[in-house]
């Protein structure tokens, strides 16, 4: 495993594109098996040597690591160095994985000719986010957050750069009650959208009525 900021490998020939994978070892860690069990090269970011050695021993020539932190005022130079010849196809980025500054300044700057895919946790959809807009929505009578919610709701600093592709993760609810998804559930939701012929945004589950989310 090479250390902070050395260059990646050069991965197997991708037959079917490269994408970037920021925050590649938790909850996407599905989606970069995937990635790679469909033939692409993926380019594996998270801070941990050991998660993602693990990672690239799993998928043998697919995942090219990069062990980096996206918090620190260099990993856009880290990230184009590593990135800019590899022909970027499409990235997935978790969102809580940098700051909103740091965010914003990754994905500005990405050279990506496909989608890119930002992962945004569900307190981007809690009714103090936008609380001015949902008790204008609402109806007389009714609560705030009883108004619809659609990511056309989010506020426009969720979207750092144009055309950025928004999954807004909520939960799940059935008869037995309320729950956070899986990493699988929510690899598979940001790879759907990756794959979507044209940019959307798009909600996993359900992020109202905000009180009956898991706790
Ligand atoms: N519906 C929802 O809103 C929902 C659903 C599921 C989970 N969550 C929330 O997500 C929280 C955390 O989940 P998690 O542990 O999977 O995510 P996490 O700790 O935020 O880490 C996610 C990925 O990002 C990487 N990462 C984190 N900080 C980084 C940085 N500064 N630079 C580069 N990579 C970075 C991590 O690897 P390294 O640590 O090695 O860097 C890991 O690969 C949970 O506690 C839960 O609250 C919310």
């Amino acid at each position: 495993m090479r250390e902070t900021h050395e260059p990646i490998p050069p991965l197997t020939r991708p037959s079917a594109g490269h994408v970037l994978v920021v925050g590649a070892t938790r909850i996407l860690r599905p989606a970069v098996t995937a990635l790679a069990e469909r033939g692409c090269a993926v380019t594996a970011v998270a801070r941990s040597q050991d998660g993602l050695r693990r990672l690239v021993a799993e998928t043998p020539g697919r995942v090219g690591p990069l062990v980096a932190d996206v918090t620190t005022p260099d990993f856009g130079d880290v990230l184009h160095r590593a990135t800019v010849r590899a022909g970027l196809t499409g990235a997935l980025v978790y969102a809580p994985s940098g700051t909103p500054a740091a965010i914003e300044a990754l994905t500005r700057d990405l050279v990506v000719s496909g989608p890119v895919v930002l992962v945004l946790t569900s307190k981007w959809a809690a009714p103090e986010a936008f609380a001015g807009q949902a008790a204008q929505a609402a109806q007389p009578g009714q609560p705030a957050q009883a108004a619809p919610w659609t990511p056309d709701s989010l506020p426009a600093s969720s979207r750092p750069a144009p055309g950025c592709r928004r999954l807004v993760l909520g939960w799940h609810r059935d008869a037995g009650g309320a729950r956070w998804h899986t990493s699988q559930e929510i690899s598979a939701a940001a790879l759907d959208l990756l794959d979507a012929p044209a940019a959307r945004d798009s909600v996993l589950g359900t992020v109202r009525p905000w009180e009956e989310r898991p706790r």
